[in-house]
C-alpha cells in the first residue's frame, strides 16, 4: 500500500489545473442506462472512483471505453442489460446507488445492494427508496439488496424529500426522465452536480426545469438519445488546492476554478485572511498579511458550506490565531481526522457534531493515517505546513477523488512524493 511524505516547505507558486468533478461524473455515467445510444463525457477525472463506477456498469451490460487517457469516457449501452448491482462492487461506493433510478426507468426493475462508501456515518437509503415510490415504484429490502419494480412503468408525480440529498435528487432525476407524465421534485438538492446532469439529461432529450433552484420539474419522454458533454469542474477538488497556498502562503492559480461554484468557502476564507481573485483562467489564491484568523464554519447542502471541505478547512484553522468551531451538519461522523491532526500537534475538541480547534503557532510533522477521502488530504495540507516530515497512510482513500495529488502540488513546489509502503 502506498505512503505519502510530505515534508513542510516554505511558499507555493504557479498553477494547479481543476480535473472534472467525480461526484457529477460518478453521476453522469449512470445515465447511459436510459438510452440505447452512445453517451460520451469529455473532461472526466482519472480516478479510481470512476474505475469503479466503469466496473459496475460494465456488469451490467453497457460498454464504458476511456479515451485520450482516460479523459473521454464513451459509454453506451444499447444490448440487453442485467438489473442486478452486485454487493462485491456497490460495497466499494456508496454512489453506486445512482444505477437504481436508471435500471428502473429503463427496465422496470432493478435490485440493487445497499451501498458502502466512506465511513463518514450511517448513510442510509430511504430518501432515495421514497423518491422513486412516489414514481410508482414498489422497493423491498431482502438480503441487503433493495428489490424494486414499477408494474407498468414509473408515473409522474409530485414529491417532497424530507432533506435535499444529492443521490436522491440524481436518482429521482435519472427516473423521471423517463416516466410517464411530469414529475415535480420539491427540497431538491442544489449542488452544481445536480446542475450538470440536469443539463447533460436535457442534451439526451429530456425536458427538465428548474435545477439549481429547490423546485425541479420534469415532463416525462419516452425515449432518450445520445450526446456529448463536458463534466463540470470539481468545485471539492478546487477548494482542496485553494487551501495550499492559504496555509503554506505564496500564490496559486486554480485553472477553471470559479467564485459561483465555492462562494460560501471564499467567504470563510476572507474572514480567514486569504484573497481569492477570479481571472480570466481560473481562481488566484493567497494569504493577505500576518497570520490566519480563526473562523466559524457550518456544513450545510449547497449553497451553505460543502461538507466536502470540512476537514481540509479544519487543517488550515489549526493554526490559526484563536479558536474556530467547526459543525458538522450533513455527516454525524466526520471528524476523524481530528485526531490525526492532533497527532501532529492541533488542539482539537470533538463534541457530537461540533469541533473547536484552538489554534496553534505551528503543526510538526507526524506518522498520520488517512480514514476517508477528504480525511486524507487534509492531512497532506496540514503536512505541507508542518515542521518536519509526515507520512501519510493508507492513501488508497486519496485515490478515489484526487488525481495525480502529488504532481500538481510538486508543481507549485511541495515537496511531496509517493512511496511504496514494504510492510
Ligand atoms: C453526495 C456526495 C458526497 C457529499 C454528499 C453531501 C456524491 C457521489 N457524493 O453524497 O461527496 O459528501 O453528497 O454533500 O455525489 N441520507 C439519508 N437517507 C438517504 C440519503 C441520504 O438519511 O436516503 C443522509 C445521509 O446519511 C447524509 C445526508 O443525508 O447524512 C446527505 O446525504 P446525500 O446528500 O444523499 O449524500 P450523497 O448523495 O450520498
Amino acid at each position: 500500500m502506498d505512503k505519502i511524505i510530505v515534508r513542510g516547505n516554505g511558499p507555493l507558486s504557479g498553477q494547479i489545473p481543476i480535473a472534472g468533478a467525480k461526484n457529477a461524473c460518478l453521476a453522469l455515467m449512470p445515465a447511459t442506462l436510459l438510452s440505447e445510444e452512445p453517451l460520451t463525457l469529455t473532461n472526466a477525472p482519472r480516478l479510481s472512483d470512476i474505475r469503479t463506477m466503469t466496473q459496475l456498469l460494465a456488469s451490467l451490460g453497457a460498454e464504458v471505453t476511456a479515451l485520450q487517457e482516460g479523459k473521454v469516457l464513451a459509454t453506451s449501452c444499447h444490448g440487453e442489460i442485467n438489473p442486478v448491482a452486485d454487493y462485491e462492487i456497490v460495497r466499494k461506493m456508496r454512489a453506486s446507488n445512482l444505477v437504481l433510478g436508471p435500471l428502473l426507468a429503463r427496465l422496470g426493475h432493478a435490485v440493487v445492494s445497499l451501498p458502502g462508501g466512506c465511513a463518514i456515518g450511517a448513510r442510509p437509503m430511504d430518501i432515495h427508496i421514497d423518491a422513486l415510490s412516489a414514481l410508482g415504484a414498489e422497493i423491498e429490502l431482502r438480503e441487503g439488496y433493495l428489490h424494486a419494480k414499477a408494474a407498468g412503468g414509473l408515473r409522474g408525480a409530485v414529491h417532497e424529500m424530507r432533506f435535499a440529498s444529492v443521490g436522491a435528487t440524481e436518482n429521482f432525476l435519472m427516473a423521471a426522465s423517463l416516466a410517464k407524465g411530469t414529475s415535480v421534485l420539491k427540497n431538491a438538492a442544489r449542488e452544481p452536480e445536480i446542475v450538470d446532469l440536469a443539463q447533460c439529461l436535457r442534451a439526451m432529450g429530456a425536458q427538465i426545469e428548474g435545477e439549481g433552484t429547490s423546485t425541479i420539474t420534469i415532463q416525462g419522454v419516452d425515449r432518450l438519445h445520445g450526446a456529448t458533454h463536458p463534466v463540470v469542474t470539481d468545485r471539492i477538488e478546487l477548494g482542496t488546492y485553494m487551501l495550499a497556498p492559504a496555509i503554506c502562503g505564496g500564490e496559486v492559480e486554480c485553472l477553471g476554478g470559479k467564485i459561483a461554484l465555492v462562494e460560501s468557502f471564499c467567504e470563510k476564507l476572507d474572514a480567514a485572511g486569504i484573497s481569492v481573485e477570479e481571472t480570466e483562467r481560473g481562481l488566484k489564491v493567497k494569504r493577505k498579511n500576518g497570520r490566519i484568523r480563526a473562523v466559524d464554519v457550518v456544513t450545510e447542502p449547497f449553497p451553505g458550506f460543502p461538507t466536502d471541505l470540512q476537514a481540509q478547512m479544519m487543517a488550515l484553522l489549526c493554526t490559526a490565531e484563536g479558536t474556530s468551531v467547526l459543525e458538522e451538519k450533513i455527516f454525524e461522523n466526520r471528524f476523524m481526522h481530528a485526531p490525526e491532526l492532533a497527532r501532529m500537534g492541533a488542539r482539537i475538541e470533538v463534541h457530537g457534531g461540533h469541533a473547536t480547534v484552538h489554534g496553534v503557532e505551528r503543526l510538526k510533522g507526524a506518522p498520520v493515517m488517512a480514514t476517508d477521502l477528504r480525511a486524507s488530504v487534509s492531512l497532506i495540507l496540514a503536512g505541507l505546513a508542518a515542521e518536519g516530515e509526515t507520512v501519510v497512510s493508507r492513501v488508497y482513500h486519496l485515490d478515489r477523488g484526487y488525481e495525480r495529488v502529488e504532481e500538481k502540488l510538486r508543481a507549485v513546489g511541495a515537496q511531496i512524493e509517493r512511496v511504496k509502503d514494504e510492510a
